[in-house]
């Protein structure tokens, strides 16, 4: 199956889904990450936080594709921003992965609080500066501090990562990052898996001949952002991953993003992640 594809505002390009780790343990991810990758995931997403950078490395080793057909993202934890601190943070996430460069390389979250994430910022781009990541992003930005970074240091992120599912549609950071020249990328996609029997998402199914998963991450693609559902099951894998043959109606589309529902995780706003 051929895998759309985004271009970055870096010129990198990006599969149109990613598989996550989120909560996995090091060897659940290099199990769930070699059979994803041989599944035909390339990207993948990890973070510092998760505990599970060495596993993910061992199932990428593992998958026996290519270093270069791969898309490996991680992300900076909130005790490590600062600019030396997140220079060092990184040689600890490129060992644990075991790679020479890392293609996409995320803050994680902003912690406006401690007010560090420009000069946070600035690190990212000298580590792109020196190869060592290829495409630098956030995750859990809002437009205030997209616009900060953007105004203190000239440099766009090609990618934000925030929290988008049917009953949450994000329509306004979606818009934000689209002005920006910024690719969305939706993170608990599926709800943790609790949004699948939800009337619009069953009903779509059924016509398409779907399951509910295809149909949430269906929806997510048309909308323009780059689902990264978790799953460490071979068969949920693929069926999440095959997404690319069939078109959810303009009406379909607009139910589903009708759904009630709001926020699952933290504000990015008030939410502190160490
Ligand atoms: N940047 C951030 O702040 C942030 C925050 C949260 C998450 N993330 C990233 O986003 C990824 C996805 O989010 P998430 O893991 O929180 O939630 P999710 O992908 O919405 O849901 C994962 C859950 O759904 C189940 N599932 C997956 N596919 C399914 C299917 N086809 N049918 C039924 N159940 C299915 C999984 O179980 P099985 O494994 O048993 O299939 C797992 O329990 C994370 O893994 C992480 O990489 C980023």
């Amino acid at each position: 199956m051929t895998v759309p594809r985004f271009t970055l505002n870096d010129g990198y390009a990006l599969p149109a889904i990613g598989l996550g780790t989120w909560a996995m343990s090091d060897d659940e991810a290099a199990t769930a990450v070699a059979e994803g990758i041989r599944t035909g995931y390339r990207l993948i997403d990890t973070a510092a936080s998760y505990g599970n950078e060495a596993g993910v490395g061992r199932g990428i080793a593992e998958s026996g594709v290519l270093r270069e057909e791969l898309i490996v993202t991680s992300k900076l934890r909130g005790r490590d921003q600062g600019y030396e601190e997140t220079l060092r943070a990184f040689e600890t996430t490129r060992r644990d992965l075991g790679v020479e460069y890392v293609n996409l390389y995320l803050i994680h979250w902003p912690l406006p609080r401690q007010d560090k994430y420009v000069e946070t910022w600035k690190a990212m781009i000298k580590l792109r500066e020196d190869g060592l990541v290829r495409s630098i992003g956030v995750s859990n930005f809002t437009a205030e501090h997209l616009d900060r970074i953007i105004g203190e240091t000239g440099v766009a992120p090609s990618v934000n990562q925030i929290e988008l599912h049917p009953g949450f549609p994000q329509d306004e950071m979606r818009r934000v990052d689209a002005e920006r020249g910024i690719v969305t990328q939706s993170w608990r996609p599926l709800g943790k898996g609790r949004l699948l029997d939800a009337p619009a998402v069953v009903e779509a199914a059924g016509f398409h001949g779907v399951s509910p998963a295809q149909v949430i991450l269906r929806w997510l693609h048309q909308l323009g952002t780059v689902p990264i559902p978790k799953s460490a099951d071979p068969q949920r894998q693929k069926e999440n991953f095959d997404i690319f043959r069939f078109n959810l109606r303009q009406p379909e589309m607009e139910r589903i993003s009708a759904m009630a529902g709001g926020r699952l995780g933290g504000d990015p706003d008030t939410h502190e992640e160490f």
